[in-house]
């Protein structure tokens, strides 16, 4: 059976388990992936060296192979803070007002990209199949290739694809895009990025593109685009859900929040996540319903990211002015409505919280799936389950139609999403709950993987 070569910026070994959302099931499951069929997880170490250079620090860590290596100052700057995270993250979450475009971005992109492909290529052996993710890394099926591989190289894409009116605005797109067109397999999320991708192919390509099965004609390559929409790992969910340490998170909650409904929202601290218009949505609710701000609690997590990209320093100063303002205005001497956790906790944690919360406000500006929504489905109690109030604008939206769908820019639509959510009945929560679950159980990570790996081992050769 052929190997596994995963290759992503990071390599997220069981460390950031939980931390929220994203990477904590999508490592455990590319794990299990890569302990079934052999091979290596491969990408940056995230630590920065005087030089970027070609050691490869390889390590077994519970029987999956990791190979780093390190970036120097310049090349992160320009690679992961500049055209990754400053150019393309915006871009791609449709902020077209936060994106910069700045050449020695691209340049510095290039280069990584590049040293990525040399570094692991000697790694590679003729048969592996190649499981390259996100938009850190779009151009390096193209970078292998120039190497002479000619194995079976698959892309994933874990953000949107942004509409083709938006993606023209990248300097150089078209030349980005033939990159991708050297995978044999390209997955997204949702149809919606699919079609977003297939038609840019199509329009400003000038590729034969068949929208029905998603095969691209190009210069004599074909590629296979797809959605394959992720999931969580249910099961892993469930055994951290009844581990003490969830108990206790649970029991932390419910005692600080005694008769208050305890309301959460987990999420990185970024500006796709909507964090300030929550907020807006939230003093909204207070305004109309003054009577209930004894009824209520929101707790929000949000771990710090990407803290040396000036975009997130301002969102988070912006988030901490908002939430001082409501709690000033609001505060009592025994009630603060709303608290602010500016650090990540395990997933057994979140799974106590998740379950001590019966309201979950998902609300992201836009998102590639979100998979906080998943896991607060899967940590509920199926007896007494909690609300979740879901943004349109995030992937998981596609298939979560029973949550409370909200427009997040409207504070009006999240005052009367948070008013319903308050005050659902049990027997409406678990009718919710119950088509919820099925399909957080049903789709998981696990046949996530499976799907795009036996796509890519089925497609054929270039
Ligand atoms: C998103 C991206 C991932 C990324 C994660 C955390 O989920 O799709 O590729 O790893 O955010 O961001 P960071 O910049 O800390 O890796």
């Amino acid at each position: 059976m052929s190997r596994l070569v995963i290759i992503s910026n990071r390599v997220a070994v069981a460390k950031a388990r939980g931390a929220a959302g994203a990477q904590g099931g999508l490592a455990g499951a590319l794990n299990s992936a890569l302990k079934k069929f052999g091979g290596i997880w491969f990408g940056w170490s995230g630590n920065e060296a005087e030089e970027t250079t070609r050691h490869i620090e390889l390590n077994n860590n519970d029987g999956v192979t990791t190979a780093t290596i390190d970036l120097s100052a310049h090349d992160i700057d320009e690679y992961y803070n500049g055209y990754a995270n400053s150019t393309l993250w915006p871009l791609f979450h449709y902020r077209l007002d936060l994106t910069e475009y700045e050449n020695e971005f691209g340049k510095g992109y290039e280069r990584v990209n590049e040293h990525f492909a040399q570094s692991v290529t000697p790694l590679i052996e003729p048969d592996d199949l190649i499981w390259v993710h996100d938009y850190h890394l779009l151009p390096l099926g193209e970078r292998l290739r120039s190497r002479g591989l000619k194995n079976r190289i698959g892309f994933f894409l874990h953000t949107p694809w942004p509409p083709a009116r938006l993606f023209v605005s990248l300097p150089y797109h078209e030349r980005l895009v033939r990159t991708m067109l050297e995978y044999d397999v390209i997955g997204f999320q949702t149809d919606e990025w699919l079609g977003s991708f297939l038609h840019y192919c199509a329009k400003e390509l000038g590729a034969d593109v068949n929208e029905d099965t998603g095969e691209i004609r190009f210069e004599g390559h074909v590629s296979h685009a797809r959605a394959y929409p992720i999931g969580v790992d249910w099961d892993h969910i469930q055994t951290q859900g009844a581990t003490a340490e969830a108990e206790q998170a649970a029991q932390r909650m419910l005692a600080s929040t005694r008769d208050r409904t305890a309301m959460i929202g987990v999420d990185r601290l970024d500006y796709s996540k909507g964090l300030p218009e929550r907020i807006d949505g939230i003093s909204r609710f207070f305004d109309q319903n003054p009577d209930r701000v004894r009824d209520l609690v929101f707790i929000q997590i949000a771990p710090p990211s990407r803290e040396d990209v000036g975009s997130y320093q301002q969102i988070r100063a912006e988030l901490e002015q908002k939430t001082g303002q409501i709690n000033g205005a609001r505060s009592e001497v025994d009630i603060v409505p709303i608290r602010y956790v500016n650090r990540g906790h395990s997933l057994a944690e979140l799974c106590g919280f998740f379950r001590s919360a019966k309201i979950c406000l998902v609300t992201p500006l836009r998102d590639g799936m979100n998979l906080v929504a998943k896991e607060y489905i899967a940590a509920q109690d199926p007896e007494d389950p909690g609300v979740l109030i879901l943004s349109e604008f995030a992937g998981a939206a596609h298939q979560m139609k029973e949550a409370i769908l909200v427009n997040p820019h409207s504070p009006d639509n999240l005052a009367r999403a948070i008013r319903t959510a308050l005050d659902m009945p049990r027997e409406e929560r678990k009718r919710r709950y119950d088509i919820l679950a099925d399909t957080v159980r049903n789709d998981d990570i696990h046949g996530w993987t499976e799907n795009f790996v036996s796509d890519l081992r089925g497609a054929a050769r270039q």
